[in-house]
């Protein structure tokens, strides 16, 4: 299993590009599903989880060209031979639950493995379950596998408020809803920019849908869409990664090909940290300087602070100056990365969904594990601003959704290398 070993102490400056969106590309992937003509990607990231996806979908039927020029995919659903997505396939990524709303509503049924828990919690999805019943499909539960099929003349438009805020939930049904008859209303939608993105290629797809992007969407169900071309959102979780660990280190630096507009809620922590933001619609710019002080802040849905950023502040808080508060508010085990920071020499305490980080002056290199995606981008932030060598093991969470990392954060200055 591949490691990273980081050399910290090294102030990053200098400009990348940021790639596309895991979190827009999977759902988006996932549409092809609804179409028989073909649907052409670009903008997409390269990444274990991306390739997990589009073999699911191969496995299905689903043909697909690489355009590794245009960091793009063809994905062509015309010739589907199945709608099972196995467990195998699912157990890696949970967000192979995508497949299921789309499978129902152009399919007509679907056979999808349950996600099961996961190290961040137990994430049910019953949600999407509820949902696509309220549409009128038939869903039962056997031996691990969700069985859901549409009745006799397809999915109906429902009005479905969902119990809580869910992103692929949300991605999920107003996928099935696109070709259902008649309207569908989502309430209590997720307003996520994914889900935003997803909406637009949908749209872009022949699909009627308004109101992405608030809490209520409005879709109007039509009889068949077409093939379309959709470029994916930058990634707004890499985005933040990168600023934090500019931020740590002290550094000054420009992230291309995103924006600032879609995470707000962390540039203003970083600004209250005592940085200095800057850009347009196309680039972030961030100025560090040499001691941050601390930011206390609570993970919500979108608007708010993003669970998915929510390690890798932490990790920043680790070095600052004063005691940050924060609370973790969409799942319920999301602090495994505060017992691997406390191995490099930070002072947290957790109770319960808070964490009181008080900032130490100096973090010490140590061999730690990473146990999941953002806790692992915690680790290398805070393996860049400790004082010798880090050791990362398991960084295949890191290759699931981070692009290249080693190779960004190598043409930023920073010594890390990838141990085979
Ligand atoms: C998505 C993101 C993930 C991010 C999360 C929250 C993708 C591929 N993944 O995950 O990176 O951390 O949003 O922003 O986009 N819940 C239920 N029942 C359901 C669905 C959700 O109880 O049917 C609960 C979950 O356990 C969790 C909360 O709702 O506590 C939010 O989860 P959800 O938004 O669904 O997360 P994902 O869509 O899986």
């Amino acid at each position: 299993m591949d490691k990273l070993l980081i050399q910290g102490g090294s102030r990053l400056e200098g400009e990348i590009r940021i790639s596309g969106a895991k979190n827009a590309a999977l759902p988006i992937l996932c549409a092809s599903l609804l179409v028989r003509e073909p649907l052409v990607l670009t903008n997409l990231p390269h990444l274990n989880d991306v390739a997990t996806m589009i073999r699911l979908l191969t496995n299905m039927g689903v043909a697909s060209t690489l355009d590794g020029a245009e960091a793009g995919v063809t994905l062509d659903a015309n010739g589907l031979t199945q709608a099972v997505a196995p467990y195998e396939l699912v157990k890696t990524m949970r967000a192979s639950i995508l497949v299921l709303g789309p499978l129902v509503a152009r399919w007509g049924e679907a056979k999808v493995s349950l996600p099961g828990g996961c190290a961040i919690g137990a994430r049910p999805v019953d949600q999407h379950i509820k949902g696509l019943q309220a549409m009128g499909a038939e869903v039962h539960v056997e031996a691990g596998y969700i069985h859901a099929k549409a009745p006799a003349g397809g999915l109906k438009g429902a009005r479905i408020c969902t119990d809580m805020v869910t992103v692929t939930g949300t991605e999920n049904l107003m996928m099935a809803a696109t070709l259902a008859n008649g309207e569908t209303i989502i309430e209590n939608a997720a307003c996520e920019p994914e889900v935003v993105d997803l909406a637009n290629c949908l749209i872009a797809m022949g699909a009627k849908i308004e109101g992405a992007g608030t809490d209520i969407i409005r879709i109007q169900g039509v009889s068949a869409l077409h093939g379309a071309e959709h470029a994916v959102m930058p990634d707004r979780i890499e985005t933040g990664t990168f600023l934090c660990a500019a931020a740590i280190t002290g550094g000054n630096v420009v992230l291309q090909g995103t924006s600032a507009v879609y995470l707000e809620a962390v540039t203003a922590k970083l600004v209250e940290a005592g940085c200095t933001i800057g850009g347009d619609a196309n680039c972030i710019s961030i100025q560090a300087p040499a001691r941050l002080k601390s930011v206390s802040f609570r993970t919500a849905p979108y608007p708010a602070f993003p669970t998915d950023m929510q390690a890798q502040l932490m990790a920043v808080n680790c070095l600052a100056e004063g005691t940050a508060i924060i609370k973790e508010t969409i799942f319920e085990n999301r602090f495994m990365h505060a017992v691997e920071l406390m191995r490099l020499g930070a002072d947290i305490h957790i109770d319960g969904n808070s964490a009181a980080v008080k900032g130490v002056e100096k973090l010490e290199g140590a061999t730690v594990m990473a146990t999941d995606l953002r806790a692992s981008a915690a680790l290398v932030i805070a393996g860049l601003a400790a004082q010798g060598e880090t050791l990362i093991e398991r960084i295949y969470h890191l290759d699931r959704g981070y692009e290249r990392i080693e190779e960004k954060l190598a043409r930023l200055g920073a010594s890390v290398r990838r141990v085979r």
